[in-house]
């Protein structure tokens, strides 16, 4: 008996994971999750906790963070978003100290090629 409700939970807790990644992947979109790139590697480890798995945004305590595909940050310039992540934005942390030079560069391209899907060649 015991065993059975733990496999209850266990399916219900599958099931809820399972919807939950539905609802942030969107069509054929880059998949973070999926991606071995060094980029999606960093992302996940600095970014998914706020802004969420696929970068689709998030909402955390009643505060709403933004979708890093499309909406505001899409309107952002390289520079901006560059910036953005060096010296951050309350309540966004500041990825200098975290981060090098290179990988923040790498971060900007990442969120613009792989995120926004727009053509990059200067940097
Ligand atoms: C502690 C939570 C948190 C973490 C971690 C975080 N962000 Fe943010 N980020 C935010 C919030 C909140 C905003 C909106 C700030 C504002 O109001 O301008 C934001 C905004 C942004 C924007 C601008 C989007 C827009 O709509 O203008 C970019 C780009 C961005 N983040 C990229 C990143 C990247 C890349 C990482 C990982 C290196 C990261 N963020 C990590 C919370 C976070």
């Amino acid at each position: 008996m015991f065993k059975l409700k733990v496999f209850v939970v266990f399916l219900f807790v599958a099931f809820a994971v399972l919807a939950c990644s539905n609802g942030n992947t969107k069509r054929n979109e880059f998949n973070i999750a999926e991606s071995k790139s060094y980029e999606a590697s960093l992302f996940r480890q600095n970014c998914a906790i706020c802004h969420g798995q696929e970068a689709n945004g998030k909402e955390v305590d009643g505060k709403l963070i933004p979708s890093l595909r499309y909406g505001d940050a899409a309107t952002k310039s390289e520079e901006e978003i560059y910036l953005q992540i060096k010296e951050g934005k309350l309540p966004m942390p500041a990825f200098k100290n975290q981060l090098s030079e290179k990988e923040i560069r790498q971060m900007t391209q990442f969120v613009r090629r792989d995120l926004q899907g727009k053509q990059e060649t200067n940097n």
